[in-house]
């Protein structure tokens, strides 16, 4: 079974957590985009969407789905996103795909993330996916420097010739080859350096159930 048919079939069952009458926050990503596509199928069933990064927004838009700004918004009840990779805590790397900060300030405002994801996503220790860091430009070398003594490798993200930007207008250092053995600990040490915008551990505020499409068909894993 090819990694697009498992992507495709989460994305058909977080149709059950699509919240009636209300607001979704929407995710990034090709599994998000399988999403987003089987969402245009019921889109009569929420009032609107709060998108993650503007890649999200427009392919809501292209739907005919009202993307709304999370200024003009005081609930969401569900947030469904995917991840790079998932333990058995629910804890994630996030931001592959770049949107990680505003995929982080959406989950911190839902009730319930939903994480969808192939079985390749699930490890048991994380950091074999580089872990994303969005940082301010001008300190992207000052906080290469400063994540050295965690272990990794710090690696600018690029787009060509210049670094990758994201919708924020910040970059992105990955650091590869990082085992995380203390998630919340890194978390909480690499948000607090100036200059860092978020980073993409989803430690403190994890995923509530995880859709994970298998072979045998989709699991369900809940997380306290
Ligand atoms: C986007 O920034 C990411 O957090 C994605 O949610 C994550 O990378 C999963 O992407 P895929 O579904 O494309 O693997």
């Amino acid at each position: 079974m090819s990694q697009d048919t498992l992507k495709l079939s989460v994305a058909r069952a977080a149709l059950a957590f699509v919240p009636e009458g209300k607001i979704l926050g929407v995710g990034t990503g090709t599994t998000a985009n399988f999403f987003i596509d089987e969402l245009g199928k019921i889109k009569d069933r929420i009032t609107g969407a709060v998108a993650s990064s503007e890649a999200t927004a427009a392919r809501l838009r292209s739907h005919d789905i009202k993307v709304l700004d999370l200024n003009d918004v005081s609930a969401i009840p569900v947030y469904i996103d995917g991840a790079d990779e998932i333990n058995q805590q629910g804890t994630m790397i996030k931001g592959g795909g770049g949107a990680l900060t505003r995929e982080k300030i959406i989950a911190s405002a839902a009730d319930k993330f939903v994480c969808i994801a192939d079985e390749s996503k699930l490890v048991s220790t994380l950091g074999a996916f580089p872990l994303p860091v969005e940082v301010i430009p001008s300190a992207h070398a000052l906080i290469a420097r400063k994540l050295l003594p965690f272990g990794g490798k710090p690696i600018l993200r690029m787009n060509g010739q210049a670094p990758y930007q994201t919708d924020n207008g910040n970059f992105i250092l990955d650091i590869h080859q990082l085992a995380i053995t203390n998630p919340v600990a890194l978390e909480n040490e690499i948000n607090n350096m100036p200059g860092v915008v978020t980073v993409g551990l989803f430690a403190k505020r994890g995923a509530d159930i995880c859709l994970l499409g298998a072979a045998g068909g989709v699991k369900t894993l809940t997380f306290q």
